[in-house]
């Protein structure tokens, strides 16, 4: 099972980066955790991250014939990406949303996500483990279908 794990922007300054809100965590050690985790399910992840819109967009574009299935972590382009949706929308790969933050809990335009109706759900809120938490339930969704 091939897994593709996109990141959107400044979720490399994860550490860094606002730590009451996202942890201490960097993204490589959540990189670490999931690519753990994978193989306990026997999958294959591959890790993208990118502070670009166009970037992110070709990313989708090449999850067709090469995922089974993605985790998406948008960040902020969650929030504005009608480029982001209209990929996932041409793709059809089967995706989970995720969020370190509870996007439900914070500013509300957080609380819009322009990808959630094209996902198999969404996890938000439980910082790296969410990563971790996702990966359990695409990997779930794709083995029963
Ligand atoms: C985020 C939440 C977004 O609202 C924000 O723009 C991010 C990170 C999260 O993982 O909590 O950059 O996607």
């Amino acid at each position: 099972m091939r897994i593709s794990v996109l990141n959107g922007p400044n979720l490399n300054l994860l550490g860094q980066r606002e730590p009451e809100v996202y942890g201490r965590t960097t993204l490589s050690e959540i990189e670490a955790m999931v690519r753990e985790a994978a193989r306990g399910y026997d999958a294959e992840i591959d890790w993208f991250q990118t502070n670009h819109e166009g970037a992110l967009v070709d990313a989708v574009q090449a999850l067709k014939g090469r995922a089974d299935g993605a985790l998406i972590n948008a960040a902020a382009l969650t929030h504005s990406s009608m480029a982001l949706r209209d990929a996932l929308l041409a793709v059809q790969v089967p995706f989970v949303e995720l969020h370190l933050s509870n996007i439900f809990a914070r500013e509300p335009a957080r609380r819009h996500s322009m990808i959630t109706e094209l996902a198999l759900g969404m996890v938000t809120g439980f910082g790296p483990q969410s990563y971790v938490l996702a990966l359990q339930a695409l990997v779930g969704r794709l083995r029963a279908a």
